[in-house]
């Protein structure tokens, strides 16, 4: 039997960085479902197939092959794209193309399929409620939306990347809102899940109360 430990939160919220650490500590693997609907939009944007063009997605998605290596890094139809999946082209399409009901259909299977027999920490927006409801443990990893954009631009600088702060904010509100009013698997808390708030804590913090609420709950 796995044990499966989902975490689910808005973007910004401090998902990646904390899932990663957590899971190093209590050896568990780490799995980024973002990471898997940004490979769809990546491809699609290889293949240039229009957000509208419903055949041609369900086309690729018949033979799309995604894998997640247990050393973080990613490969899309045999091709590493680790890196090239977090630029802003796929930034842009990931969210639209998340709300589509056959793309999510068929990441649902890529995402069990992935977890199958391992102990495994999974992040995302909707894996306590629909790809793992009955999750050994369920996180609700929040921040407030002015705290996430000053964190991302902070990331930015880091990656040489100038931003502005008022247009990450207005970035991250208006996912905020597509992800959690979408109609298929909307970003919310699983009723039983634990929330945790991150907004004036710092990593270790919340690296520390999240070991501690999966011990609680073995
Ligand atoms: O976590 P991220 O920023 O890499 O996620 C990219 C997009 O994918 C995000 O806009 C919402 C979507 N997503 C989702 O709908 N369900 C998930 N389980 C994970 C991500």
């Amino acid at each position: 039997m796995s044990f499966v430990v989902a975490i689910d939160g808005p973007a910004g919220a401090g998902k990646g960085t904390i899932t990663k650490l957590v899971g190093e500590k209590l050896g568990l693997v780490n799995i980024d479902t973002g990471a898997t609907f940004r490979c769809v939009a990546l491809n699609m944007i290889q293949e240039h197939i229009d957000i509208q063009e419903e055949k041609k997605i369900e086309e690729m998605l018949n033979k799309i092959n995604i894998e997640m290596h247990t050393d973080g890094k990613i490969f899309l139809n045999g091709e590493e794209v680790t890196k090239r999946i977090r630029e802003n082209d796929v930034n842009r399409l990931v969210s639209p193309v998340s709300v589509l009901p056959i793309v999510r259909n068929k990441l649902l299977e890529v995402q069990r399929k992935i977890a199958e027999g391992k102990n495994v920490i999974m992040e995302g927006r909707d894996i306590g409620t629909v790809v793992f409801p009955n999750a050994n443990v369920k996180i609700y990893l929040d921040a407030a939306a002015e705290e996430r954009a000053r964190r991302r631009v902070l990331q930015n600088q880091e990656k040489g990347i100038e931003s502005s702060y008022e247009e990450v904010l207005e970035g991250i509100k208006d996912r905020d809102k597509r992800d959690s009013t979408r109609e298929i698997a909307p970003l919310k808390k699983a009723e039983d899940a634990i929330y945790v708030d991150s907004t004036n804590l710092s990593i270790e913090q919340v690296v520390e109360k999240i070991i501690e609420i999966i011990e609680e709950n073995k």
